[in-house]
């Protein structure tokens, strides 16, 4: 077997959010430990990030599809441009790509399963652009092999998070909220527990024209409707037993329009209600599908929710109080780049042909070398 190195790996991730591509120079060591050493939050040029959202609305067709695959692969080799001119050429780089469609359920067509995801950014496009060997394309393998092909974090989770010997939630808030949990005792597992800022964010842009609520200021200046937030909790994807992932696909403006029609008429208390839900029904998930067999310690907050004060704050009104909430950069790690380092890890991994899937949280068949491999 090949002898393990540190590598120098610019890994890339934009998620459901599609707020911005988040970039990163990390190093990962053979210890599979990371250091990100300069990170980059690039915007998507307005036009591109519209046409995205087009895509998720579904109002798009396959020449749309076709060529924003190579428009956001151009992106993408912008991104990790940037910080080669300050930084130099790394190794390699890791993109996991922009999810435009996520489709985890096991429907057949002609007996035949039409579980998918598909990522766009191509990654020959990245390799030509910056002269870097280009990883991506994570998730394919995963379900190729059976598994739901996320939440694929937990990987990164179990290799920094077990060695603390600690009862952990390790919970990332997206667009889509994912929890790993990482304990002294049982085997790692994991799973979506529910939104995260999609609702948020379509409720700030439609009333304040934002694209977010920013550290969670007009949530805090709202008032939870106790009666709306209960019908909310109602949805059958909260009591739905794990492995589960979810998206865009069902979080979607349709679904968000649907419930919004039984709202309070004050869009503060709209922001404040849905606010909530994120934080509530990320505690229900512990309640329902985590404390029955682990008792936890701790819960670790990360991704963009993070910055959310008010979230933060209905967080911590609802999870036990024996429980301590912390967030990420407590452990060293950047909120804002979690996601970008586990991705670097997860092309270290497939740079090495590593496994480095988990089937107790993809519900996969069997460890897996995901990733491809676009040469430059
Ligand atoms: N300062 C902040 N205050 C409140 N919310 C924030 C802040 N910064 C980021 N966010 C939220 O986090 C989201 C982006 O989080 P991110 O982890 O990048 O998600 P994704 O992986 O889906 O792109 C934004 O859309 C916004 O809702
Ligand atoms: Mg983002």
């Amino acid at each position: 077997m090949q002898e393990l190195e540190s590598k120098k790996i610019i890994a890339l991730m934009s998620g459901t959010s599609c707020d911005s591509i988040d970039a990163g120079l990390c190093i990962v060591n053979p210890d599979l430990s990371c250091r990100l050493v300069h990170g980059i939050n690039y915007k998507y040029p307005e036009h591109i990030q519209a046409k995205l959202f087009q895509l998720f609305s579904g109002d798009a067709t396959v020449k749309d599809i076709c060529q924003m695959n190579f428009a956001v692969g151009k992106c993408f080799a912008q991104a990790c441009n940037v910080i080669i001119s300050e930084h130099g050429k790394p190794d390699f780089i890791s993109s996991h790509g922009q999810t435009i469609y996520h489709f985890p359920f096991d429907e057949k067509l002609d007996g035949i399963s039409l579980k998918s995801t598909l990522q766009i950014g191509e990654s020959s496009v990245i390799a030509q652009e910056t002269g870097c060997l280009t990883i991506s394309n994570f998730r394919e393998a995963d379900i190729a092999n059976g598994g739901d092909g996320a939440p694929l974090v937990c990987f990164a989770d179990e290799k920094w998070f077990k060695p603390l010997k600690k009862n952990f939630c390790v919970q990332n808030i997206g667009g889509i909220s994912n929890v790993t949990v990482v304990s002294k005792e049982h085997a790692t597992f994991g799973f979506d527990t529910g939104p995260g800022n999609v609702l948020i964010d379509y409720a700030v842009k439609k009333y304040f024209n934002k694209p977010y609520d920013e550290n969670g200021e007009i949530a805090n200046s709202g008032m939870i409707s106790e009666s709306w937030l209960e019908c909310l909790l109602q949805d059958e994807y909260y009591f739905k037993n794990p492995p589960k992932t979810t998206g865009r696909e069902y979080f979607s403006s349709e679904y968000i329009e649907n419930a919004l029609r039984f709202a309070p008429k004050e869009p503060k208390d709209v922001v404040a209600t849905l606010t909530a839900l994120t934080a509530k029904s990320i505690a229900q998930a512990y309640e329902r599908f985590v404390y029955p067999s682990v008792d936890i310690n701790e819960v670790v907050i990360g991704g963009g929710g993070a910055y959310n004060h008010a979230l933060m704050k209905y967080l911590r009104h609802y999870l036990p109080k024996h429980v301590d909430l912390k967030t990420h950069e407590a452990y060293g790690i950047s909120n804002n780049f979690k996601e970008v380092m586990a991705f670097a890890l997860l092309g270290y991994c497939t740079y090495y042909n590593i496994t480095n899937n988990l089937p107790d949280c993809t519900g996969a068949r069997k460890r897996t070398v995901l990733g491809k491999v676009a040469n430059c």
